[in-house]
């Protein structure tokens, strides 16, 4: 293909273009390709596009795109979101329409990629493969940060084995996902996947809710019922938030897991189960079991397989990801066009340490889409508690933080000295510790307490390991 009169207006053109013939051999690489890519128009010509670091964005989907499909007639036009890797190891979010163009002898396909990184407006654009891909297990995980690789990696490990799987991390990390793709991945996919969570229930219903019961056997057991070991036959039981479950529930969890019989509660007739057990907790099993909360015996036979998700302050990386993803899924959900967030928006999404994890980003998300009538989410349209940080931090540029006591109830950060240090409660603690940014020294200093102490009051509420 000739370059310079035909194609010279398109070589300084503000996004990458590039282009091949029916051998997909590159013809033609304009000076933005060379920006994005690093790489030269005299080393990408008679190369193939598969030469090209373009990364899928979709978790787990490893190939990328065929162009090849454009020319064997099986699509005229690719639409996707990608990341390009550049030769200098910097990674650029781009979205790529490929398009087969058919002019006689010269059929050609033709590409183009816009960089879309700095468009924090785009989340619909980005997300949209991540909805449209929901229903595979593991891209209902969104992530893109070398933990997240390696959960994927030990869910697909998980779902190969017969294995129980102990699921633990912080509230709001994904531990019900996880286990759910887990179920969804593994030979018992087309079983029941039955969640039961162990901390709502008295011990007697839980007792006949897990094993079930026979008409008579306590107040109120006015007819025989299943109980969900059973009922899950040849599935998978979640049991969630197995650190609440009773003395007595443990040692009869523990015959389940070694004799695959259960009773009825009031029969005595050993009924055959079939069924994998996976279970979650956001506490530290390994303490329990130390304080005398736990059987030890059960313990290891619960932990055969560990899994841990890891807290979203240890992978903001993954925030835009998760914000275009929930802004996508809302937009749908409630038929809204809101486009992304303001820039003192987006810091304060950066910036803030989310105690509660990806459900605390979520329901941000969503109490915006509540508030916000604009097409940007704006710094007031995020809850209170996650402003009320920032703008005492003064992250905001466009908003004088001088004014912030205005818009937020004052003392939500609770004056906490070395006396009430002692009957400080979880939430209380997170408060000061965010107000000081994370930061353990200058917490300790507000709390007028030693390091030390507050090191292990942090372990206690399990806010850190
Ligand atoms: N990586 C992720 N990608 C997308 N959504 C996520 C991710 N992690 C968590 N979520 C969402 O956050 C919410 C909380 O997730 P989930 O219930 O799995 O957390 P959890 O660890 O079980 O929390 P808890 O300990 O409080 O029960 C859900 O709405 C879930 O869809
Ligand atoms: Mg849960």
């Amino acid at each position: 293909m000739k370059t310079t009169s035909e194609t010279g207006f398109i070589h300084d053109a503000p996004c990458g273009i590039f282009m091949t013939d029916r051998e997909m051999k590159i013809t033609f690489w304009n000076s933005d390709m060379e920006k994005l890519t690093g790489i030269e128009s005299s080393k990408a010509l008679k190369q193939k596009p598969s030469f090209i670091n373009f990364y899928d964005i979709t978790p787990g989907e490893k190939k990328m795109l065929d162009f090849r499909d454009c020319f064997k007639g099986k699509k005229t036009n690719i639409a996707k979101t990608a990341y390009l890797n550049n030769i200098n190891g910097s990674q650029t979010l781009v979205f790529i329409n490929a398009r087969f163009i058919q002019s006689g002898k010269s059929d050609i396909l033709m590409v183009i990629v816009t960089d879309i990184s700095k468009e924090i407006t785009c989340s619909t654009i980005s997300a949209a493969p991540l909805l449209i891909r929901e229903k595979e297990p593991l891209q209902r995980i969104v992530g893109r940060d070398e933990k997240i690789l390696e959960l994927y990696r030990m869910i697909e490990m998980a779902a190969d084995s017969m294995a129980n799987v102990s699921i633990s991390g912080e509230s709001g990390t994904g531990k019900e996902l996880v286990a759910n793709a887990i179920h969804q991945l593994s030979n018992r996919k087309n079983k029941p996947f039955v969640k039961v969570n162990c901390s709502a229930l008295t011990e007697t219903l839980l007792e006949s809710e897990l094993f079930g019961h026979v008409k008579g056997s306590f107040t109120g057991a006015y007819k025989d019922k299943i109980g969900k070991f059973e009922s899950a036959g040849g599935g998978t039981v979640f049991l969630d938030e197995i650190g609440e479950l009773s003395q007595m529930i443990q040692v009869k969890l523990l015959r389940v897991i070694q004799e695959k019989v259960i009773e009825r509660v009031g029969d005595n007739k050993s009924i055959k189960v079939d069924m994998r057990i996976i279970t979650a907790t956001n506490k530290n099993l390994r303490e329990q079991v130390a304080k005398g909360l736990f059987r030890e015996d059960l313990f290891y036979r619960l932990n055969v397989f560990p899994i841990k998700t890891s807290p979203l302050r240890d992978r903001v990386n993954d925030i835009p990801l998760l914000v275009d993803y929930f802004i996508a899924k809302f937009n749908l959900q409630t038929g809204k066009h809101i486009k992304g967030l303001t820039e003192d928006a987006y810091r304060i999404i950066m910036d803030y340490c989310w105690p509660g994890n990806v459900r605390e980003l979520e329901n941000s998300i969503e109490h915006a889409f509540v508030v916000c009538n604009k097409k940007l989410i704006d710094v007031f349209d995020l809850p209170q508690d996650i402003r009320l940080v920032s703008l005492r931090q003064g992250l905001c540029k466009n908003i004088d933080s001088t004014l912030a006591p205005a818009y937020y109830v004052p003392n939500e950060v609770p004056a906490v000295n070395h006396l009430s240090f002692r009957i400080i409660t979880k939430e209380q603690l997170n408060a000061v510790l965010m107000n000081n940014q994370f930061n353990r020294k200058e917490t300790a200093k507000q709390l007028g307490i030693s390091t030390v102490a507050l090191w292990k009051k942090m372990k206690k509420f399990e806010i850190i390991e």
